[in-house]
Parts: C-alpha cells; structure tokens; sequence
C-alpha cells in the first residue's frame, strides 16, 4: 500500500466523510467508486478504511473482489470470514451466513465490495443493509445502477450517499507514482527523472501500467547488469508489460468473459450477433445477450482486451495485442 496516496485528496476526503460516522459509533454511508483501470480506486478505498482504523482500533473490516466471489453465498462466506473471523463450514448456507456475521458484529463495520460490477447476485446488498451497523464501499469501472435488480420496496431502504468518480492520472501524477516506488523499491539513484516521465507518458494515466513499466525496465536493466535504468530500454519496456499485466488480467476472467476471449482468439472482428452466436456454442450456461452486453463485454473493454470499433451501425470487435490484432493476425 503506498503512503502517502498521490494526487488523490478529494477522493480520499470523500471516503473518509462517507466513514465519519463510525468515529461516533454508527454506521457509515454507503459509496460507490468509479472510473477506469488503474486510477488508483482500490487504493483509495482501502487507504481509506486504514485512516480510519488509525483512528478507532479494530473496525471490523472485509475485502471481497466480486470478480472472484460472485455469488451471494461467496461474498457472505468471505464477509464472515474476514469482518468477524468466523470459521464456518464451506457449505453453510446463505442464511446461517448471514446470523453469524449478525452475532458477531458488534458495532459498525465496513465492506470493500471491490469489481462490484461483477456481482451476479446484488440481492446481497440487501443482505448487508439487513445487517446492523455494516456499510459498503462499492468500487466499479462505470457508473453502474447497482441496485437495479433489486425490489423497489428494497432499494428505497439502501441508499448510496457518496458517488465518487475518478479521472485518469496526469503525466506528473504518474511521474511521482512512480518517483516515490524507484525510491522505495530501487534505491535513490536507480533512475532519472526523465526516464519515469517518458514511462508516465507511454502509460496513458494508468497507474498499473506504469508501475508495471517500471518494474519491466528494472528488471531489464539489471538484466544487462546495469545499476541505472537507461532511457534506450522504456518502450520495449512498456510494450511488454502492457502484455504481463492483459496477461494476468486473462487469468482472472470468468468463464463467459473467458468463453468470449477465446471465440475471438479464434476469429477476430465478429460482430456483436456472431460472437454471441459463437459465445453460446461455446459456454454450457450462456448468458443473455443483454447481460453480456452490459456486463462482460465492457469489462473486457475496460481491462484493455478488447477494442470496439463502430462499422456502419454494429460493433465489431477485436482482441488487443499481437495475438489478435488486425494488423498482426495470428500465424496459426
Ligand atoms: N495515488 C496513488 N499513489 C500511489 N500509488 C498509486 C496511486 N494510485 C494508484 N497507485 C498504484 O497503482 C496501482 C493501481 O492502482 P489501483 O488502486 O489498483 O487502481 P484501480 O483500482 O483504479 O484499478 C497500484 O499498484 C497502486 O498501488
Ligand atoms: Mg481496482
């Protein structure tokens, strides 16, 4: 966790009103955190809840990425596990879940629902508001209606009291992201000022990317045996760790955003009806298009595997990267 968090003050304040009243023994507001990749929203959230556990010891506390723990049941589980340390039984159900986080939790606590875009069951938002004293923070890649599914009746009761957007970084941002990991991670004179902004540069706000580009041209340089990062080895550097990090996103992806990957490895530039015809050959419990649409095929776009181009009314999409770019088909 870096500290301090740069260039982020008024998301930090935002966060930490929404947390305010648990200072007081309350529970806090609901809020939601969006924006692209790698602009710092999980750090954010989590640099947050730190500030406040500074300040009131042992705030019971939960991190879920709802990428990996979509289910109702999943998120419950790891609630239990992490916010009161509850050890229950793989296959406790939903409601026993939910009565031990109830015994357990006394006072407020808070819940980091991280890829909250990801949830396939958002019932378990209510199932969080039933429990007294929890709140959540929400983080996502777009402006998503979380509570859409939801019964009126339910979402009247929960509100989302901050909404907190965040901007790609600045070139200077990144430049003292970066600044302050040389130091941390590489000594004080492992790199020149110039070198971390033209890395900054190449990484287009993104933080991950950067950061990423950094480590790829340390460990280049000290490959060649070098105790400074030359300027010659940026954009190699870069390059490739744009391919580690789409690398290590596509060892998360679900088995539907998995399912849409490899139909497009196989052919590129489908447009929207063909890939969800080839999609649904591909994927025993397909989706509806609808929710493929909204859900997956953005996150992919988000997560930079995949480009949409506009052809005459349709969408045509296409993998990003040597794999599967138009320009560089696959050989095989
Ligand atoms: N403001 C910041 N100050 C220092 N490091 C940051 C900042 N924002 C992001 N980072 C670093 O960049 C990387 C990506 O940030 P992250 O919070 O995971 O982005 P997001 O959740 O928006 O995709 C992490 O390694 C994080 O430590
Ligand atoms: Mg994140």
């Amino acid at each position: 966790m870096p500290d301090p968090i740069v260039d982020r003050n008024r998301h930090m304040n935002e966060v930490t009103d929404a947390l305010a009243p648990i200072q007081d023994g309350f529970r806090a507001e609901n809020c939601f955190l969006f924006g692209p990749s790698g602009v710092g929203k999980t750090t954010v959230a989590k640099a947050a809840v730190r500030e406040l556990r500074r300040e009131v010891l042992d705030v019971p506390y939960a991190y879920v990425n709802c990428w990996k723990y979509y289910t109702r049941n999943a998120v419950l589980d790891q609630i239990s596990h992490e916010l009161v340390g509850a050890a229950m039984p793989r296959s406790a159900s939903t409601s026993r879940l939910i009565d031990r986080i109830k015994a357990d939790l006394h006072g407020p606590g808070v819940v980091i629902l991280d890829e909250v875009d990801q949830l396939r069951e958002t019932k378990v938002l209510y199932d969080l508001h039933d429990i007294p004293g929890l709140s959540w923070i929400g983080i996502a890649n777009r402006e998503v209606d979380l509570l859409a599914d939801l019964d009126d009746r339910i979402t009247s009761r929960i509100s989302v009291a901050y909404r907190v957007r965040f901007d790609t970084y600045g070139e200077d941002a990144i430049t003292e992201i970066l600044s302050r990991r040389a130091r941390e991670g590489l000594g004080p004179n492992a790199v020149d000022e110039d070198v971390l902004r033209r890395i900054a540069r190449l990484s287009e706000g993104d933080a991950r990317q950067a950061i990423a580009g950094l480590r790829v041209a340390a460990r280049m340089a000290s490959r060649e045996g070098l105790a400074a990062i030359p300027g010659r080895l940026v954009e190699d550097a870069v390059a490739d760790a744009e391919r580690e990090v789409r690398q290590k996103t596509i060892s998360k992806l679900n088995t539907h955003q998995r399912a849409l990957y490899e139909v497009l490895a196989e052919e590129d530039g489908l447009i929207q009806k063909e890939l969800y015809a080839r999609y649904q050959e591909a994927h025993d419990d397909p989706v509806t298009l609808r929710y493929l649409r909204e859900n997956h095929l953005p996150k992919l776009e988000h997560y930079n595997l995949i480009d949409i181009e506009q052809d005459r009314g349709s969408k045509r999409y296409h993998l990003v990267g040597p794999e599967g770019s138009q320009t560089n088909p696959s050989p095989c």
